[in-house]
């Protein structure tokens, strides 16, 4: 036989980008990130235009088509959405079912997955199909959540209304009514500031997962499991327990010093690609502001900008969208075990519209590895591998 290491590959010379950080992994014309500069665009339409002049289904129209929708196919498109806002009867069953301790972003990893069972265009892959497939994402995704919250909160989920958008049917089935004016506001703003964001962990794993021609229910699954975790989309949760546990103005000083002794990460701080601000966060921080002040005694706006002082002063890193989205979520009485499923509840329109564009142009995505490992070791059959006896140790003479 060859000598097994004859051919030895050369892996030293390989560089690994750990986190693939600053690595192109496609092309895309869905968002820009500009880390320099704090911007977002969408389509080329920079944030700033958009926050809070257009409904987030404007911009799910946006993400999967290139354009802002005219009223004709915005209301069209409301209508789908609407009629889409409804659940497998076995999938409302199992929501009923699952434990309470269950997290809302674990239940909606798990029922998302289920949907594709009961959808027969499931594995389907013509664009008309994965259209309709992602049409039934953006409406079911924000369902299961709102169902969730309606269940625990023993009632059974309200009917969306088809002329509505989806940010009011959402609160609708979530909160088993509406909220005012100026709260619908903010739950669409919320959408519209979570739709889409680059090269994400989450949208490169849904973009992933789709590049092997898995269908789209899978790929939004893995997507959700990859936005639970804190370093990502579970962080917002993360920032309300920290504002929860300062729960004084006055301590905030003390114990973000702490966490920064403690070498911990300040949830909700710090970006992959922004060097400056978050333009998001600039929208969820004055949110974050009028929200609070409909409270006399809400503190946590003052604790919130605190932190952002202290943290600025002490590390030199700005909020991302995590940290003022929590106090919104917050007042808009969201409890913060569904912070991160309300992230995905805007998010998964992003997701559609990247599995569509992968899908498009599509290659397996494959990246490679540097092997660390042995070459060539001796094989020995099962009977010679004994582990060596430990010799006796050998008695001292003196
Ligand atoms: C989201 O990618 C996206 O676009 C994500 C997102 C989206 O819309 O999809 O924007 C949403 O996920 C926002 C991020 C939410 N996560 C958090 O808030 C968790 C806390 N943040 C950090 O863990 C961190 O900032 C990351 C994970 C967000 C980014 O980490 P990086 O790019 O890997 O940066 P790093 O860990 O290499 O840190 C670089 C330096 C380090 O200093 P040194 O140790 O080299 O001296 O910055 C420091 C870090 O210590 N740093 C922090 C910090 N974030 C970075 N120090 C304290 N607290 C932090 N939060």
């Amino acid at each position: 036989m060859e000598n097994p290491t004859a051919n030895k590959p050369q892996d030293t010379e390989k560089m690994v980008v750990r986190g693939l950080e600053g690595v192109v992994a496609a092309e895309t014309r869905i968002s820009y990130v500009d880390g320099a500069q704090g911007q977002l665009y969408y389509q080329g339409y920079n944030i700033h235009q958009l926050a809070e002049r257009v409904s987030y289904d404007e911009v799910v129209h946006l993400l999967w088509n290139g354009d802002l929708p005219t009223r004709k196919q915005l209301n069209e498109l409301r209508a789908q959405l609407a009629a889409e806002m409804k659940l497998p009867e076995p999938v409302y069953k199992w929501i009923k079912s699952v434990p309470r301790s269950t997290p809302p972003i674990t239940v909606l990893r798990t029922a998302t997955s289920m949907l594709g069972i009961f959808d027969p265009e499931a594995d389907e892959m013509t664009p008309e199909a994965n259209l309709r497939k992602a049409l039934r994402l953006v409406a079911k995704v924000p369902c299961i959540v709102a169902t969730l919250h309606s269940f625990r909160h023993g009632r059974e989920p309200g009917k969306p209304d088809p002329a509505k958008g989806l940010a009011h049917n959402f609160i609708h089935i979530f909160h088993g009514g509406d909220l005012d004016r100026e709260m619908e506001t903010a739950v669409d703003l919320l959408f519209v500031l979570h739709a889409d964001h680059g090269m994400n962990a989450s949208t490169f794993t849904a973009r992933v997962i789709s590049s092997t021609l898995a269908d789209m229910y899978g790929a939004v699954s893995g997507a959700i499991a990859s936005l639970k975790g804190p370093l990502h989309g579970g962080a917002n949760q993360k920032v309300m327990e920290m504002i929860e546990d300062i729960e004084h103005p006055g301590y905030v000083d003390l114990y973000i010093e702490g966490l920064m002794n403690d070498k911990q990460r300040i949830m909700g701080f710090g970006h992959r690609v922004y060097r400056t601000e978050d333009p998001r966060g600039v929208h969820l921080k004055r949110w974050s502001k009028k929200l609070c002040a409909r409270d006399e005694f809400c503190q946590l706006y003052e604790i919130s900008k605190l932190i952002e002082k202290k943290v600025k002063e002490a590390k030199g890193i700005n909020p991302n969208v995590d940290f003022y989205s929590a106090t919104v979520q917050h007042m808009l009485g969201f409890t913060k075990i569904y912070f991160p499923s309300v992230f995905a509840c805007g998010r998964v329109s992003g997701w559609t519209a990247h599995i569509l564009e992968q899908l498009a142009d599509n290659r397996l995505i494959r990246p490679t590895s540097k092997y660390l490992g042995e070459y060539g070791r001796t094989f020995l059959p099962l009977g010679k591998r004994e582990i060596p006896k430990a010799k006796p140790a050998k008695k001292k003479t003196h």
